[in-house]
């Protein structure tokens, strides 16, 4: 007989942005004459540039002929794009990361809720409080949590992130085998130093964990001192998993295309 999976009864306002768009929309349907200020959801406001529509427009050409057909891409990504990326966006920096090191995907969304699933079931979790949702609903799907009591679940190590550390959680004393890190930070806007990331590697390595560093922002870090990527922390390969989005930087959040990098 068909089961539901448990877990999903457990998740305590489903995904965060569904719940939002319900409410706003029972609002402006009760108060059709009210202007509503949206701070729920992010999204860009300008359009994809040219470079990314000529390329798109190109390659619908590419698919539309038969000498030029391709069909299913390679499951990596095209390699064209996984160098490009390898060079720019880590050899640049100074970070060791190969074009085979890279995974071209559909979204970050995507890759950062399913990474999960590599991973056993009953590991222990941090997760930054507040951060993008995506983290903590795939774990309570998963089953890795217990019920959601208080707005928090049981079973997660939640790392607080509030005025007073700057919205930058410090190492816990106590261990965890998977940590999600996100800078600069969805929603707070904070971005990590050098020597505070050099410790998470240093934690990682000493309770023998993974790091999932999420940087979909990373292009907006302006200040030349602030790392863009975690692998620019000496050791972060052995231990750092990085996600990364075109979204946010080339108008495809409607597009969607990122990368994550697995050395
Ligand atoms: C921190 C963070 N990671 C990932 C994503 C999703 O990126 P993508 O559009 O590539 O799925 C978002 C989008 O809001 C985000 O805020």
């Amino acid at each position: 007989m068909i089961r539901i999976n448990e877990n999903y009864t457990k998740l305590a306002a489903s995904y965060l942005f569904a719940d939002i768009a319900r409410r706003v929309n029972a609002y402006t349907a009760a108060h059709p004459d009210r202007p509503v200020i949206r701070l729920g959801i992010g999204d860009v406001t300008e359009p994809l540039p040219a470079a990314c529509v000529e390329a798109l427009h190109a390659a619908t050409d590419e698919m539309a002929q038969r000498a030029t057909f391709k069909g299913y891409g390679p499951e990596q990504g095209y390699a064209f794009l996984r160098e490009l990326v390898a060079q720019r966006d880590y050899a640049d920096r100074g970070c060791a990361i190969g074009p085979d090191e890279v995974f071209v995907s559909d979204g970050s969304k995507c890759d950062s809720g399913n990474i999960q699933e590599i991973f056993a079931t009953d590991i222990r979790l941090a997760i930054p409080d507040p951060v993008y949702p995506v983290y903590v609903d795939t774990n309570v799907m998963a089953g890795r949590t217990g019920a959601c009591v208080d707005g928090r679940y049981e079973g997660i190590l939640y790392l607080e992130s509030t005025a007073a550390n700057s919205y930058v959680p410090a190492v816990p004393q106590a261990p965890a085998d998977l940590v999600y890190l996100c800078f600069p930070n969805n929603p707070t806007g904070a971005v990590a130093t050098r020597q505070q990331l050099a410790a998470w590697v240093d934690y990682a390595k000493r309770n023998r964990a993974v790091l999932l560093f999420d940087s979909a922002y990373e292009s907006y870090i302006r200040d030349p001192a602030i790392p863009h990527s975690i692998y620019e922390i000496e050791g972060a390969r052995d231990v750092a998993i990085e996600f990364r989005s075109f979204s946010k930087t080339a108008g495809f959040t409607g597009t969607r295309c990122a990368y994550t990098v697995v050395p």
